[in-house]
Parts: structure tokens; sequence; C-alpha cells
């Protein structure tokens, strides 16, 4: 791809159009913004901080007079990589758009900027008295923006559904500097393509999101916290069918496998007892009764389905501490070994024990420590390849095991990311999934938006481009962790 590069005459042509405390060149100021959760560094050429959104469409403007790719990144916790300016060009960093513009208790919306912490929405909602269910792990720093460029998932999901399910409106800045709004500002809607839903995950490819008009609903009255002990994963794993014919949706159904049990026992000494090879965090909420009922059936179904124990985590800081250790899986293991590569397949929900099963068996011939952990009952597995040495031949059998646990999933009627994107980390299997022809449509599609390919360049299905080739290269002989 021939991208134009950030010349002077071009930065003094950009400099008329934003004010000076906009654009950041220095390099200390770069770096600040050169990586995200893959932990990968890319240099952008120049950083433009959005103070307000209607800076967007000039600074667009001016990229697609000289080709110049623009990266939008909102807080950079990324796990794929999609935040990178892997073609270098602009950087443009929403953070600072992190207005929350209206909560409306009657249509139950809230409208936001795309840089408003995804924590700061769920707190601003809960004091009107309402709620915004999707809840990614990073849900204290991720911003809103993030949340909708990658559709993100989170424990909730299993009960209300992800960031698209909450997205009713967008307003987006196109690749030619001109400005749309996307979706109407009701609940249904069914006039054309449903564009909205097609920018919604689409990693900063075909549009920047300037404004969201996301869902709320009722606060829930009540929410109650379980952890229930298993000897072993299947039976925990069963656990998914067996709440279903139960009649019960629990509002979370987290698990832990025996190995990522091994890794919190370190953080919660005492807690989890030695038995315990499969272990299940599980949250129900509604009214008061009605939870204090599904509680009760939860723990019943655990205890039927063979649970050694079943714990009722009353009080704020014991839950709290729960999740804590949840979320923080991801950073645990990165802590503790070498080496670490982290996936988020997802396979249906009949097919997950096959799955861990089979995960286990490809972990065992490669001679490599596989855990997974993760939403369970959305059948979205953090299947983690882990390693204690950090040389070259481990890292080549960890990315012969990875293709493997990604074909696996494919096989079974899964998906190679359940709720982390592409990016650049899981392009090399993106044909694992989609044939040519609808990499090819998806393309087109691209094309339409975007025919000067300057959106977020490199990423998802750009694999060709010899840019993105290199910098994976570099990803999986430099990485500690994706
Ligand atoms: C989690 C992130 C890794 O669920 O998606 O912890
Ligand atoms: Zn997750």
């Amino acid at each position: 791809m021939d991208f134009g590069r950030v010349t002077d005459d071009r930065l003094r042509e950009l400099q008329g159009e934003l004010p000076p405390e906009c654009l950041l060149r220095e390099p200390q100021r770069l770096e600040a913004f050169a990586a995200d959760e893959l932990k990968l560094p890319v240099l952008p050429e120049l950083v433009v901080e959005a103070r307000e959104a209607r800076q967007v469409p000039p600074l667009l403007r001016w990229a697609a007079r000289h080709r110049i790719p623009v990266t939008a990144r909102g807080a950079g916790t990324g796990l794929s990589g999609g935040a990178l300016p892997v073609h270098g060009g602009v950087l443009l960093s929403l953070a600072r758009l992190d207005r929350i513009l209206e909560i409306d208790p009657v249509n139950q919306t809230a409208r936001v900027e795309p840089g408003v912490i995804n924590a700061a929405l769920q707190e601003a909602a809960a004091r009107r008295g309402l709620f915004y269910p999707p809840d990614p792990s990073s849900w204290e720093s991720s911003s809103l923006g993030g949340n909708i460029a990658h559709n993100a998932g989170g424990p909730r999901c299993v009960k209300y559904g992800v960031t698209r399910d909450w997205v009713m409106q967008l307003r987006v800045v196109l690749a030619d500097g001109s400005e749309a709004t996307l979706g109407p500002a009701t609940r249904k809607g069914v006039v054309g393509y449903s564009l909205r839903d097609l920018v919604v995950g689409s990693e900063g490819t075909l549009a920047v999101v300037t404004q969201a008009l996301l869902r709320l609903l009722p606060k829930p009255e009540a929410t109650r916290t379980l952890l229930a002990f298993f000897p072993d994963l299947d039976a925990a794993c069963a656990m998914v069918p067996a709440f279903s014919r139960a009649g019960i949706t629990p509002s979370a159904i987290e698990f832990m496998d025996g190995e990522a049990i091994r890794i919190v026992r370190q953080e919660l000494p005492g807690e989890l007892p030695e038995a315990c090879a499969g272990l299940l965090l599980l949250e129900c909420d509604g009214r008061e009764a009605a939870v204090e009922q599904d509680s009760l059936a939860i723990g019943e179904a655990c205890l039927e389905g063979g649970a050694l124990d079943v714990l009722v985590a009353e009080g704020g800081p014991r839950r709290e501490k729960l999740w804590e250790v949840r979320r923080s899986l991801s950073r645990v293991t990165r802590r503790a070994f070498a080496r670490k590569i982290s996936e988020d397949i997802a396979v249906p929900l009949d097919r997950i024990g096959e799955y861990m099963r089979g995960a286990r068996t490809i972990g065992r011939e490669h001679d490599l420590l596989v855990l997974g952990y993760g939403h369970l009952g959305d059948g979205n597995i953090h299947v983690n390849v882990l390693a204690t040495v950090d040389d070259s031949p481990t890292l080549q059998r960890m990315r012969a095991c990875v293709d493997r646990l990604l074909a696996l999933a494919v096989e079974l009627g899964g998906t190679i990311s359940g709720e982390h994107g592409v990016g650049v980390a899981k392009q090399p299997w993106i044909g694992l999934e989609l044939p040519p022809t609808l990499l090819d449509l998806q393309k087109r599609i691209k094309q339409a938006w975007d025919p000067q390919g300057i959106l977020n360049p490199g990423k998802i299905f750009d694999w060709q481009s010899d840019r993105a080739r290199e910098l994976f290269g570099a990803m999986r002989e430099g990485e500690k962790s994706n």
C-alpha cells in the first residue's frame, strides 16, 4: 500500500485546522500511545489527541487528501493489537472525548462520547437507577469506543448479550471526513442494512465513532454471587445445560479449570478446596425474592451435578475479591510465566467439555501447559498456552499448539475469536474460519466504506501487507504475552 507520510508541509496544513494542543509529535509523547495490551509498541508519526468531536472531520479530510493512515484508539486496553498504527500515519486518540452527554431515564438511554470508561457509565447509570450490562474484564479501564470497535463481551453477556445488543445509534466520521448518524434513536428499526451493526466490531476500519447512544435497563434490585467447587472440569462444564434444564438464567457463568485454579490459589490462599479441579463463579440478578430463589436453585443444581461445595458470597468485599481475582487472571498468568499466548475462542454450548478435553490433549502433545478459564455460559474460553522457558524451540511449539487449538474451535462449529477481535494477532488464522468468498466480500465492503484504505490499515484481513507480516513475525519473536 502506498500511503502518504506526515511531512512538515502536511503538518503545517493540519496545524491550520486543529489547535496546537491536539497535535503531539515529541518522541516521548508518541511512545505513550505506541502500545496496547498486546505489548508490542509501534510508533505513529503523529498523535492527534481530539479534544472535541468536531475536530475529527477536518482531520479525516486532511488524511484523505494525502492518503495518510488514521488509527483510532480509545484506552489502549485491546488484546489483539487493534489500536497499533502498523502503517504509521496518525494515531487518533479519542480518550479525551470522555463526556457522558446525557442519561435519559424515560428512553432508558445514555448518550456518550467514545472515550468514556465503561465503569464510569456503569456508575453514572447506577446513580439514576439504571444499568449498562456489557462488562468486559477491563471494564475499569477500557473505553466504550473501544468496546464498540471490538463488540466487547464480558461475564454478564450470558444473560444480557454483547456490546452490539446495547448500541442504538452511532455518530460516525467516514473515511472522507463526512459525518453520518447510523441507526434510529429507537429500539426497533429495519430500514435498509444495519450499517450501525456493521460498524460495531469493525475495529476502526470502517469509520470513527464520535458519539454513541446506548440502551440501558432498570438496575436489578439485587445480585448474588456463588462459588461452586467441582472435582473435575467436565462436571463444571455440564452445568451449562443443567441450568438451562432447570429454567435458570444466571447473569454470569464464569469458570476456571484446574490449572487456572492452581494460579488463583496463590492469590486467594486457603479459599479453594484442594480437591477442586473445576470452579464456577456464578451470579444471578433481578428482584430480591427472585434472586433468593434463583441462587438456591443454582446451588441445588450444582450439588446435584456433583459439586464438592457451593458458597454464597454475601456482602460486598468478598464478592469484589472473587471477581477481582477472576478479572485479573489475564494479568496474573502473564506475570507467572515466561511466555503466554492467550486466545478467546468460542464453541457451541454443547461442545464446551469436548473442547476442553481436546485442548488438554493438544497441550500434552506439545509438552506445554494449556489452561482455560472464562465465560463458560457463552462457550467463550480463554485458552492459554503457557511456558516457563522463553526460547525459540518453545515458541515454535507454542505456535504449533495455537494452530491446533484454534483449528479445534472451528472444527467444533466455533470461532477463533469470541471477544478480542482479529486486530493483528489473529490474522494468520482468519482463513480457518472465513472462506475466500466471504473474505473477498468483506474486503469489498471495506473498499466501499474506505476506498483509499486509510482507516486502521493492516488490520483484520490485511495480512498480505508486508508491514503486517513483518510486524506479526516480530511480535511472535518478541512478545511476552498477548
Ligand atoms: C477476560 C478477558 C481476557 O475475560 O477477556 O479476562
Ligand atoms: Zn473475556
